[in-house]
């Protein structure tokens, strides 16, 4: 329904994003890791989050486990839910880069209009994607979580890459390879993207 017909009104506070930003001492920004289960995202996200702490960048993380057994416990995985799924970590991210923190979403993500629907709504100057690329095989081969397995047996229905599809971005910021390349080494070229764009004019 319309904002208008609910006569919600939004207003600005008195103190702004670029007021909490300054306080921080950087830019809020949302990095967005998609890719495959196994593939290697919250691994990533965890070892940058360690190095941007140790350089005094205010982090959060978001990822399935704090968010869908919470926030989104309503959600399973067809297409619609896994919609609202990211439309609301979208929105929820977006109150992190409001608040000036550097957000690291690491979420299969698996359709593209999902997101470039969150790009909206933070705002393509605070959203930088990060593939986590990593073929099937070698995820499979992984099953950390013994799920590919129960996938193929036909325990669990639309699974990403067995009975669901993965759309791959077509221009990410960061293209990893996680199958080729060290967890080190991919942290090294997420901050060299991401540092510059956290700087404060
Ligand atoms: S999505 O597609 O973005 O809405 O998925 P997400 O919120 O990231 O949740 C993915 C984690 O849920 C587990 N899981 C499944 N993944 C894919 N397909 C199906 N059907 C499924 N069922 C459960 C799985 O452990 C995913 O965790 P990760 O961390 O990606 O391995």
């Amino acid at each position: 329904m319309a904002k208008e017909k609910l006569h919600i009104i939004p207003h600005d506070h008195d103190i702004s994003q670029a007021d909490r930003e300054k306080l921080n001492g950087h830019k809020g920004l949302l990095i967005w890791f998609t890719g495959l289960s196994g593939s290697g995202k919250s691994t990533v996200a965890n070892l940058l989050e360690r190095k941007l702490y140790e350089k005094g960048i205010h982090t959060f993380i978001l990822d399935g486990d704090n968010i869908r057994s919470g926030l989104n416990s309503d959600l399973d995985f067809s297409s619609e839910s896994r919609k609202e799924n990211i439309r609301r970590i979208g929105e929820v991210s977006n109150l992190f880069v409001n608040n000036g923190t550097v957000a690291l979403s690491a979420f299969i993500s698996p359709f593209r209009s999902d997101r470039d629907q969150v790009r909206n709504i933070v705002g393509s100057d605070r959203y930088l994607e990060i593939f986590v690329d990593c073929p099937l095989e070698v995820c499979e081969e992984r099953d950390v979580k013994g799920l590919y397995k129960k996938a193929r047996a036909g325990e669990i229905s639309n699974f990403t890459g067995i009975s669901s599809p993965f759309e791959a971005p077509e221009n990410p910021d960061v293209h990893l390879r996680t199958d080729k390349e060290s967890k080190e080494d991919c942290v090294t070229k997420i901050m060299d993207v991401i540092l510059p764009k956290m700087a404060l004019k």
